[in-house]
């Protein structure tokens, strides 16, 4: 089957070798990321709460994947919050990766929290892929308090949205810093007008980090929250600390 991905999708998809894995496609919606890894001969769960999404995947998977009888399936479609992931219930020997991807990054520290004991209590090297939405900062928060580290991570910028993509690990890796480490280095540009001085994706994904948190901080002075003008003047000040060439 022939699948057309968008930058972002792609760009995760491309994070994983061509080495045989058992991927988890969290939140997977149209399932279109873990058909590609299909394609790739990889074994892939399927996983979305919403049933009426993986009734309409499981049809197409059927039709274009179809099980082929006496071998093994190659595809697997739960139903399933991902906080209760069924990954004990699909011993493996193929190297595990949890693809959380196109979720707010609240949701996703939720997820992670509740997958804590599943990544815990795993004998076997473990990788995860995560590309929130928004949030970033709170998602490296949530990461740097598990047993994880990074071994890759992206910026990219699709359809005027910037996206951080973290690859991490249970065994090798560095720790996850609170904005992000490679991605502030060069990066490629967007060039939409050749007469104006070119702006890196970096540069301008940290200029609308700093216009939000900034426009938060307005919020929680107005309302007096001592709490958040604190945790929002800490961010403030981490992403401006960047130090961006251009
Ligand atoms: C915007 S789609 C993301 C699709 C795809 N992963 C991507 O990055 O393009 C978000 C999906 O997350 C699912 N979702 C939200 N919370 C979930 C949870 N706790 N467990 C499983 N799926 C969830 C929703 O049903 C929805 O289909």
């Amino acid at each position: 089957m022939s699948i057309k991905l968008s930058h972002r999708l792609n760009t995760i998809a491309s994070l994983i070798g061509p080495q045989p894995a058992q991927i988890w496609d969290c939140c997977c919606d149209h399932g279109l990321l873990g058909a590609e890894l299909l394609n790739h001969g990889h074994q892939v769960h399927f996983v979305d709460v919403v049933p009426e999404i993986m009734q309409a995947l499981e049809v197409k998977l059927q039709r274009f994947f179809p099980h082929v009888n006496g071998q093994a399936p190659n595809w697997f479609v739960h139903c399933a919050d991902v906080a209760r992931l069924p990954l004990i219930q699909h011993p493996t020997q193929l190297p595990i990766v949890v693809i959380i991807a196109g979720i707010g990054g609240e949701l996703m520290c939720e997820l992670l929290q509740a997958l804590q004991p599943i990544i815990h209590q795993r004998h076997t090297p473990l990788s995860l892929i995560l590309c929130p939405v928004n949030h970033a900062y709170l998602v490296r928060q949530q990461v740097r308090s598990m047993p994880l580290l990074v071994t890759d991570e992206l910026l990219i910028e699709e359809n005027r949205r910037f996206y951080e993509i973290m690859q991490l690990n249970t065994l090798h890796g560095k720790p996850i810093t609170a904005t992000g480490d490679s991605i502030w280095q060069a990066q490629p540009a967007n060039i939409s007008d050749t007469t104006t001085v070119v702006t890196s994706t970096a540069k301008r994904y940290q200029q609308k980090l700093l216009d939000h948190y900034q426009r938060r901080l307005i919020g929680a002075e107005k309302t007096a929250d001592q709490n958040a003008i604190k945790h929002l003047n800490e961010v403030i000040a981490a992403y401006q600390g960047l130090n961006l060439s251009r």
